[in-house]
């Protein structure tokens, strides 16, 4: 199996080091977080592993240091769920480290029944887009005068099936799992596309990473014919590790191999879906995020 699979997903590799660097990964006590944190660490960067559940965290923690000799690597709490645990984190983030370097905006929730972050948004659209929104927003300074400094935020393919319903972001009226997960995984492909356009010139890039159909526990409050039927199609599923690839490709590869605000899959370049593309929709989202959030980010 992993023969044949390896002729669909070419396995990509690097030896660039990350020595002097600093990484946060949100999410990423498990999945495709916990295994970029390992390979950003085994390159020699400093990760700061960002996640909800504090003991989860440092076992996780405890995990790379036991797999990756010399890993420094530390357990943060963060709930993106809730802004004023976002605010303790970043105010954390500037009380201890002198450079950030690499933001990967990677936690996510997935197809849940319908609930509320703190601040009373729907579930998905809080954590995936406005929990890294606000984050971003926090951090970005510390960005800048690390720059040059990249944000990769993980998306989906699912971003395709996605709208932004301005009319009702929060789905209040009619909640769908399955289209709130496709509309904040959209939230993720055009808050890149324009944090890129205004991040450029200060030396931030911004990527948006689809790492594919991997296997993790994000399908876990899926129905479970949904579960059932991505089960049978296993043999195309990704490890962890390898669903990491492309987020990892991301952070290595030279600037001049990558376009900032960019759609990135299989460790390379592809096209977002045509609403990925729609700069009005990106706009009026950033617009819409900021008031939300009760931010001022021109
Ligand atoms: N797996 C796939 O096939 C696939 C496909 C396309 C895109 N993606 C994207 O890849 C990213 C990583 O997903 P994964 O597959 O690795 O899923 P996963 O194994 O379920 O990991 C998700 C991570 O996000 C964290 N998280 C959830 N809610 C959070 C919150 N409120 N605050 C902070 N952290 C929170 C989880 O923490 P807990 O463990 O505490 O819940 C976990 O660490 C997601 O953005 C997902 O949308 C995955």
């Amino acid at each position: 199996m992993q023969t044949i699979r390896s002729l669909f997903y070419s396995k990509w590799s690097s030896d660039v080091r990350l020595d002097g660097r600093t990484a946060i990964v949100t999410g990423a006590n498990t999945g495709i977080g916990k295994e970029t944190a390992k390979d950003l660490a085994g390159r020699g960067a400093r990760v700061i592993m960002a996640c909800r559940d504090t003991v989860k965290g440092e076992q996780a923690a405890r995990d790379i240091m036991r797999e990756v000799k010399g890993a420094k690597v530390v357990a943060r709490q963060l709930d993106l769920a809730d802004t004023k645990s976002i605010c303790q984190f970043a105010e954390n983030i500037y009380n201890t480290e002198k450079a950030l370097h690499y933001l990967i905006n990677n936690a996510g929730v997935a197809m849940c029944p319908y609930s509320t972050t703190a601040d009373g948004y729907e579930m998905q659209f809080g954590v995936n887009h406005l929990g890294h929104f606000f984050l971003t927003f926090l951090l970005l300074d510390l960005l800048k005068h690390s720059a040059p400094s990249r944000v990769i935020n993980v998306a989906s393919g699912a971003h395709a099936m996605g709208k932004i319903q301005f009319e009702d972001l929060c789905n209040e009226k009619n909640y769908h799992p399955i289209k709130a997960y496709a509309q904040s995984k959209l939230a993720n492909v055009l808050f890149t596309r324009e944090l890129a356009k205004r991040t450029e010139a200060l030396g931030v890039s911004a990527y948006t990473v689809d790492p594919g159909m991997v296997d993790t526990e994000l399908i876990r409050h899926a129905k479970r014919p949904l579960q059932e039927m991505i089960k049978r199609f296993s043999f195309f599923v990704k490890s962890p590790a390898e669903g990491a690839y492309t987020i990892v490709y991301c952070v290595v590869s030279p600037e001049t191999k990558l376009i900032t605000g960019g759609y990135y899959k299989d460790c390379a370049y592809t096209e977002s879906s045509r609403a990925g593309k729609d700069d009005g929709t990106a706009l009026k989202l950033w617009a819409v995020s900021c008031h939300m959030l009760t931010i001022r980010w021109r």
